[in-house]
């Protein structure tokens, strides 16, 4: 048996692939662009393991989507790959159009037609599950109920619009061609092999660097964190028994406002690695221009999940950060890599000098 995973190079998408091949003995197909964001190191310990097969593509490109299919003939595609920065989308939507929504579509084509060519048997079992977000329900006030499933899509960024027409696309295909798919929609994850664009990563290696800690706004916003182990467990299980058709939230009922987290960070960064000169990181904390369009707060409502399937982190929020800011310290070497190259241009074109 087995599966084709796109983006599992990225930071989700490899968290899975070794998830995977911790708990099943099933082969991956792992089909990554290598953009700035994937990164074949964060697979650095499944090298000689023949379970694992890179194969370096666009997933977006149907001769080799098909070829791959043909050759290896997945019960199953689980697709990470995806242009994932908001701040990013907003500096430049263009990558987002195209990775986002026209990838999607063009790998949609690739599985209808390798799908429907199956026999019975395959056809019945064959799984697509795309792997998306809880920004496409957009900002929800302070008091009001977390996402349902059923909430309304109101996406806010060009990242969120564009996962928004990714997710309308997988559900048309299932309406009108009957194609096998289950969708996921998750909150803020956090973990090993975050780049450094995003949030937690970002203030753990700006702290350690003593370079200042940019909160956006009045840090007021607030994201529900998953630990990445547990989104991983969330789609295993999805994949395993969810119903054709649907779409389950993932999170993790753990509400945030930003500058707690960076908070958080801080006082674990003085206990593990204090600063050399007795103050304390959060001394580095600086209050910059907010987002555009900045959605205020995120919320899950993980009931169906965990009703109709079973599944509930392992992890605490205090449990997932501790282990992810001592991986930061322990991982120097990954920290440095990801920081070559175009990661500077990033930081100077968001942040100036
Ligand atoms: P990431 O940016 O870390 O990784 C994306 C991966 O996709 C990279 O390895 C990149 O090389 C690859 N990729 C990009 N374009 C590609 C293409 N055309 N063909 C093949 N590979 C391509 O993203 P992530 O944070 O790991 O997110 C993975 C998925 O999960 C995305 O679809 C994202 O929308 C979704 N998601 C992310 C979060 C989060 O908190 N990070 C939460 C919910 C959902
Ligand atoms: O909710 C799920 C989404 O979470 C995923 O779909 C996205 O792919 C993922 O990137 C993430 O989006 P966010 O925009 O919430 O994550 P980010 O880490 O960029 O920002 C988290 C919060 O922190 C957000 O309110 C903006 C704020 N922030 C971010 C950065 C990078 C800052 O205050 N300062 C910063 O320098």
């Amino acid at each position: 048996m087995t599966i084709l995973v796109t983006g599992g190079a990225g930071f989700i998408g490899s968290n899975f692939v070794l998830d995977w091949l911790e708990a099943t003995n099933e082969t991956v197909i792992n089909l990554d662009k290598l953009t700035y964001a994937g990164n074949l190191q964060n697979l650095a310990s499944l090298a000689g393991d023949a379970r694992h097969v890179f194969v370096h593509g666009d997933f977006g490109d149907a001769a080799l989507v098909n070829h791959l299919l043909a050759t290896h003939q997945p019960r199953a595609v689980v697709n990470f790959a995806a242009e994932s920065h908001v701040d990013r989308s907003i500096h430049g939507p263009a990558d987002f159009i195209n990775t986002n929504i026209v990838g999607t579509f063009n790998l949609l084509e690739s599985v209808r037609a390798y799908w429907g060519a199956l026999e019975s048997g395959a056809k019945a079992a064959f799984r697509f599950l795309h792997v998306s977000t809880d920004e496409v329900y957009g900002s929800l006030a302070k008091t009001e109920a977390a996402f349902t499933e059923e909430h309304k899509y109101e996406p806010n960024s060009p990242y969120s619009a564009s996962k928004a027409a990714s997710d309308h696309l997988v559900r048309a295909y299932h309406h009108t061609y009957g194609l096998p798919v289950l969708t996921t929609n998750c909150s803020n994850n956090y973990g090993p092999f975050h780049f450094p664009e995003k949030l937690i990563p970002l203030m753990i290696v700006n702290a350690q660097a003593g370079k200042p800690l940019p909160v956006y706004g009045d840090g007021q916003q607030i994201r529900d964190w998953l630990y990445v182990k547990d989104h991983c467990r969330a789609i295993r299980r999805v994949l395993e028994a969810g119903t054709l058709g649907e779409v389950y939230n993932v999170g993790g009922w753990n509400e945030k406002p930003n500058l707690d987290i960076v908070h958080t960070v801080c006082a674990l960064l003085d206990e593990l690695k204090p600063r050399a000169d007795g103050k304390p990181y959060k001394d580095q904390i600086t209050y910059v221009t907010d987002r555009p369009g900045h959605d205020r707060r995120y919320a899950i409502d993980a009931r169906k999940i965990e009703q109709q399937l079973g599944w509930k982190p392992a992890e605490t929020f205090e449990t997932g950060i501790r282990k992810t800011v001592q991986w930061y310290l322990d991982n120097p070497a990954w920290v440095a890599n990801v920081q070559s190259g175009g990661y500077k241009d990033w930081v100077n074109k968001q942040y100036g000098s």
